[in-house]
């Protein structure tokens, strides 16, 4: 698994991007319990990757890509597939899932920030889900300035996370109700106290303030659907 072949250097102010910010999703035992916590289903990354044009040959960046689930997918169907996470367990996870699925997509552990995609190689599509709330609004900027670097022009990126599209004088009505309707028993999947940790220690921010930054990567908004209250999604092309 390439490791600091494809990092940027980084000077002493960076973002520690390593390091564990909110829910624990790093040790064996998160990794193990992730894709039934978060009810991962490859059905439905097929059903993503067909939205978003993915076939044999396509150029596909997964950044922060988790246990694999989508870059598998994308790769079983013919795709040059590369998934980035800064963690090694995940990448370990995600690398029995391709073997077990005998496909070899691009594993590299790198961060949204550092992560350094071969000039001469843009990808087609970029995508990342349920992640860039691990970064400070600043540090978004800049890792969707990195996303759009990766692209070819008019390439496709989409963004699906916690984003809040609540009024913010209803903030605590709808985030009570998110972690009241969304907690599970332990050992069922995530608990009330794992969303309190994401709403306390992670950087979910408003959709107002993600459309700006995304704008300000360069890319134009082709689609937005904010699915709920506190989630959205968003798709992009490039404009270069
Ligand atoms: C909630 S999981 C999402 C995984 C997958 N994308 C999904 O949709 O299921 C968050 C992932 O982000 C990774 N991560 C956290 N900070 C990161 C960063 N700065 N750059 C890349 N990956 C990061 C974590 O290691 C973890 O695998």
């Amino acid at each position: 698994m390439p490791r600091n072949d494809t990092r940027r250097p980084r000077p002493a102010w960076w973002f520690p991007e390593y390091a564990p910010v909110g829910v624990d999703l790093g040790s064996p035992a998160a990794v193990a319990a992730y894709d039934r916590n978060q009810g991962t289903d490859s059905a439905a990354d097929d059903a993503l990757l067909d939205r978003l044009g993915v076939t044999e040959g396509t150029r596909l960046v997964d950044l922060a890509c988790g246990t694999g689930s989508l870059v598998v997918q994308a790769a079983r169907r013919g795709a040059e597939a590369h998934g980035v996470d800064v963690s090694e367990e995940m990448l370990k996870y995600a690398q029995a899932r391709a073997e077990r699925c005998e496909v070899e997509p691009h594993w590299h552990q790198a961060g949204f920030l550092d992560y350094a995609h071969p000039h001469d190689a843009p990808a087609d599509v970029v995508t990342t889900g349920s992640a860039l709330h691990q970064l400070p609004d600043f540090w978004k900027q800049q890792a969707l300035r990195n996303a759009a670097a990766m692209l070819r022009p008019g390439g496709t990126f989409y963004l699906r996370d916690v984003i809040f599209s609540f009024p913010p004088e209803a903030a605590d009505t709808h985030l009570g109700r998110w972690i009241e309707s969304a907690g599970r028993a332990e050992g069922e999947g995530f608990t009330r106290a794992d969303f309190e940790a994401h709403v306390r220690e992670e950087f979910s921010t408003y959709t107002w303030i993600m459309e700006g930054l995304l704008e300000r990567a360069g890319f134009a908004i082709v689609s937005h659907d904010s699915v709920s209250p506190t989630h959205a999604e968003y798709l992009c092309r490039v404009a270069k």
